[in-house]
C-alpha cells in the first residue's frame, strides 16, 4: 500500500481526531494516534492516563492494542499528533513496541496545525533491541 500525500493527510486528521478520546486528566497533554493497517482500515488510539502514573498507556500503544485486539494485522503507517506546535515523536517505549511490527514503518509526526514530518521507525530507534 502506497502512502500517498492524501493518505498521509488523512492519517494526520485521524490522529488529531483521536485526541478527543484521550484520558489525560493528570498531564492535560492529549495525544492521538492513527494506524494504517494492511486491509486499508485506520485504527485510532489516544493516551489513557491513570492515578498511578506509571500505568499510563500512550496513544500509539493504545492504537496498536486496539487494532490487534480486533484481529487486524500489518501496520503500514503510524500517525501521531498532539495539541502543541511541536511535531510529536513517539516515546522510547512506543518506538520499541512499533518496531516489533516492522523495521521500516513510516511514523508521521504531526502538530496541532497538521504540519508533519515522516521518519521510519528504524530512523527513530537505531540499533533497536531484538532477540535475534
Ligand atoms: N504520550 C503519548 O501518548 N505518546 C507519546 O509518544 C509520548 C507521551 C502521553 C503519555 C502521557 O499521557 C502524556 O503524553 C504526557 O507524557
Amino acid at each position: 500500500m502506497t502512502l500517498t500525500d492524501e493518505l498521509t493527510r488523512t492519517l494526520v486528521i485521524e490522529a488529531k481526531a483521536a485526541m478527543q478520546d484521550a484520558h489525560a486528566t493528570y498531564s492535560n497533554f492529549t495525544v492521538g494516534a492513527a494506524l494504517l493497517m494492511e486491509d486499508g482500515s485506520i485504527v485510532r488510539g489516544a493516551n489513557i492516563e491513570n492515578a498511578s502514573f506509571g500505568a499510563t498507556i500512550c496513544a500509539e500503544r493504545s492504537a496498536i492494542a486496539s487494532a490487534l485486539s480486533q484481529g487486524k494485522r500489518g501496520i503500514k503507517a503510524v500517525a501521531v499528533s498532539n495539541a502543541t506546535d511541536t511535531k510529536i515523536t513517539p516515546c522510547g517505549i512506543c518506538r520499541q513496541v512499533i518496531y516489533e511490527y516492522g523495521t521500516d514503518i513510516p511514523i508521521i509526526c504531526s502538530n496541532q496545525s497538521g504540519e508533519y514530518m515522516i521518519h521510519t521507525i528504524s530512523e527513530l530507534l537505531p540499533h533497536a533491541f531484538t532477540l535475534d
